[in-house]
């Protein structure tokens, strides 16, 4: 029979985090990390339980949240390939601070918590790079702060897609689907209100939407700068 899933060097070297390792350091790590996958919509690790591993996104996307006993959510981030989580806990040994679960079918590398440990006291690029992704994530949800208490939604939702825009041939766009219910999980609005603003945007030649790519045009860009 055939055991786990093995974990290619590549696979680490393909990882932001680790891809400055010596080749044998990072063979080391690859024999004791593990592989899974993890079908849409299952959920990797869920908020308040004890800790155990770190891991890696290899490929597919997942979402961040927050929920209370009525079911309601918070998006907080969405994390995609290269990407990492389950780094809060390990770090200060408290309960998972989120839930993550997969909104495509995921591919992870799984590090336990002894072997990140071990990286992170051994290689002090390692430290500062966690601690630059803490800071970064610290930045954005500043940022998420100051516009829920300073923006309507119309500048929320600008705002949200103005950060998950990527330039694609000089032009700003978003390539990933994300249907109208994340964007309202994400910005804290009704799906309806996210709705209205986007076909406001839309009507009003601010973004396109074309092929599931959303196109923000230069107005949009204009307004963002002047905020
Ligand atoms: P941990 O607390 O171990 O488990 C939940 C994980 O979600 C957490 O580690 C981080 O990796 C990730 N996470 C929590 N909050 C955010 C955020 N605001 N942005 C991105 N990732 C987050």
């Amino acid at each position: 029979m055939a055991g786990p899933p093995s974990v290619s060097t590549l696979m680490l070297r393909n990882v932001p985090l680790f891809s400055m390792l010596p080749d044998e350091q990072l063979s080391l790590l690859a024999r004791a990390a593990g592989r899974k996958s993890f079908p849409h919509n299952t959920t990797v690790i869920s908020a308040g339980d004890p800790s155990n591993a770190l891991y890696l996104v290899v490929s597919g996307r997942l979402k961040v949240m927050m929920s209370d006993e009525e079911g309601r959510e918070v998006i907080l981030a969405i994390l995609s390939a290269g990407e990492y989580f389950g780094e809060m806990s390990l770090i200060d040994d408290a309960p998972r601070s989120a839930t993550v679960t997969a909104i495509e079918p995921c591919e992870l590398v799984i590090i336990s918590k002894a072997e990140f440990k071990k990286c992170l006291a051994e290689n002090s690029e390692i430290s500062e790079a966690v601690m630059k992704v803490l800071v970064k994530r610290l930045r954005e949800a500043d940022n998420k702060i100051g516009s829920l208490a300073l923006m309507d939604v119309f500048g929320r939702v600008a705002r949200l897609l103005m950060e998950m825009a990527e330039t694609v041939d000089g032009q700003k766009v978003i390539t990933k689907r994300l249907a109208k219910q994340d964007i309202a999980k994400m910005v804290g609005a009704s799906r309806e209100t996210v709705s209205r603003v986007m076909k406001h945007l839309q009507s009003s030649g601010y973004i396109e939407v074309r092929s599931g790519m959303i196109y923000l045009h230069a107005g949009m860009l204009i307004s963002e700068a002047k905020a």
